[in-house]
């Protein structure tokens, strides 16, 4: 996984959005299911409330009736009216009390139905009866039954029965229940947004600061023996863990340095304190003060170059440094540094020659390009013998220049060869302490090379010669 990435399974993000949604999914549905049932509960209670209070009314409209109080059609436009506001059919009968016991009145008028013969007992006894969902043949659906008796001058002459199908409540409680559970998917919906960004919320942070602790331990892939989970803080302990190791190594680094650079400073400074304390003892004649001071002043040039080969090191390791990458031909660059290295190359009577293709173009900084040429060509004119050969060639491979800083010297030996790209390393074999190298330049060169997206290596033959190669990525031909 890259440094800062999404552990998708299994992260404390997909962990907290899965019990977030889960939770949501879960208290929508049972309120949803709750309001539901107490919605249904309040519609048959309703509509019973309503279905007694129709019994009721038919009942003492058809008393008053009887009793003379209200004309027939008075009576039925009533009862009709009533029909229409409960959406039930009303029968309200006169009729022999036995006669209906037994049923035969009943199944005359059309509603013999077994629940209704059997309430009929209850109904004459001078209950209301009501039943709810109970299977009609007479027609042929569910209804809702109600029952009143009917009375003249205190006696049972009659019944009013209403019945009332069910399929008109259960399409108003399908809607209802439709709208709830479009409603419950709204709100889960609506709160998802929310949900993922307080989810990302809380581990962002966590995440940031991994990708914080990898930074500054940019490794690839966490090693950390113990993770045996992959989420955000298992990660996060892991790449603390590294960025520790990190530092250690940092820090051992830093020791090295110091050891090394106050070990590269003290032999010079010992040497201009000798030959200063010895011309100031009158050890040394006046006639040989000019070639001490000679000395002093060799040794001093070396202390200057060595620390600023130092500085420029610590500015390139921290990235310090503004590269200018612009297309740069080679050809001129190499014979710039061949002209600049030519006086040097005539002192040995070295053959100094630039031989790049025409027109070979790369993504440089220009400046910085020269510099590390004039490394490696002045590495191979230092350790290159008199009359040698050194020649800077270039060669493509793929989307790269491959340059190439070739001599003819004695080469390095095998066992320094993987060692020459580190500061401070020199080869005893090769270099004289006359030579007044720092062992800086190779390391130099190498993170310059790779700062402009190249890479660097050496090939060596030891008694053949050397040669010192690196890449850069070529220029897009122009059109
Ligand atoms: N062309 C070469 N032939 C033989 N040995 C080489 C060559 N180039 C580099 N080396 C070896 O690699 C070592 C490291 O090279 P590098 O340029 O880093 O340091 P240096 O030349 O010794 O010192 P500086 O470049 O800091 O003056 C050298 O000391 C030398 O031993
Ligand atoms: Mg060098």
């Amino acid at each position: 996984m890259p440094g800062g990435g999404i552990v998708l399974f299994g992260s404390i993000f997909t962990r907290l959005l899965v019990t977030y949604l889960l939770i949501t999914v879960i208290v929508v549905s049972v309120l949803a299911f709750v309001a539901s049932i107490i919605y249904k509960d309040a519609i048959f209670q309703a509509k019973r409330s309503a279905l007694e209070a129709a019994a009721v009314s038919t009942a003492e409209l058809t008393e008053a009736h009887l009793e003379g109080r209200t004309s027939a059609e008075a009576l039925s436009s009533a009862v009709d009216a009533l029909g229409v506001s409960t959406g039930a059919m009303i029968y309200s009968l006169r009729l022999d009390p036995e006669d209906f016991k037994n049923g035969s009145a009943l199944t005359a008028a059309g509603i013999g139905d077994d629940y209704v013969v059997g309430s009929m007992e209850a109904i004459l006894g001078g209950e209301t009866v009501y039943l709810e969902k109970e299977y009609s043949d007479a027609f042929d659906m569910h209804v809702l039954f109600a029952g009143h008796p009917l009375r003249l001058d205190g006696q049972t002459i009659g019944a009013v029965l209403i019945f009332c199908p069910v399929s008109n409540i259960d399409r108003a409680l399908s809607n209802l229940n439709l709208m709830l559970w479009l409603a419950a998917v709204a709100v889960i919906l609506l709160s998802s947004p929310l949900i993922y960004l307080n989810a990302r919320h809380i581990s962002r942070p966590i995440r940031e600061m991994e990708a914080m602790a990898r930074r500054i331990a940019p490794i690839g892939d966490l090693k950390f023996a113990s993770i045996t989970q992959k989420d955000e803080i298992a990660m996060l302990s892991a790449a603390f863990y590294e960025m520790r190791q990190r530092l250690d190594e940092v820090e051992k680094m830093r020791r090295e340095l110091i050891a090394d650079v106050s070990h590269e400073l003290r032999t010079p400074l010992t040497s201009i304190s000798g030959f200063v304390q010895a011309i100031l003892d009158g050890l040394i004649g006046p006639d040989e003060q000019e070639q001490y001071m000679k000395l002093i002043r060799e040794e001093s040039d070396r202390l200057i170059r060595l620390t600023s080969d130092l500085l420029e090191l610590a500015r390139i390791q921290s990235g310090n440094i503004r590269l200018d990458i612009e297309e740069i031909d080679l050809a001129a660059i190499a014979g710039a540094v061949a002209a600049t290295e030519k006086i040097t190359a005539h002192q040995k009577d070295i053959t100094l020659a630039a031989m790049i293709p025409h027109g070979m173009t790369v993504m440089a900084d220009g400046e910085r390009l020269k510099q590390i040429l004039l490394n490696l060509v002045g590495n191979a004119l230092k350790y290159a013998p008199d009359c040698g050969n050194v020649t800077i060639k270039a060669k493509m491979d793929g989307a790269y220049a491959v340059i190439m800083v070739e001599d003819n010297g004695e080469g390095i030996p095998p066992e320094d060869l993987p060692y020459i790209f580190e500061k401070f390393y020199r080869s005893d074999k090769v270099c004289k302490p006359e030579d007044g190298s720092a062992g800086l330049g190779l390391s130099i060169a190498k993170h310059l090379v790779e700062l402009q997206g190249g890479t660097i290596k050496a090939e060596s033959t030891q008694g053949t010669g050397t040669v010192v190669s690196f890449t850069l990525p070529l220029a897009e031909p122009k059109a």
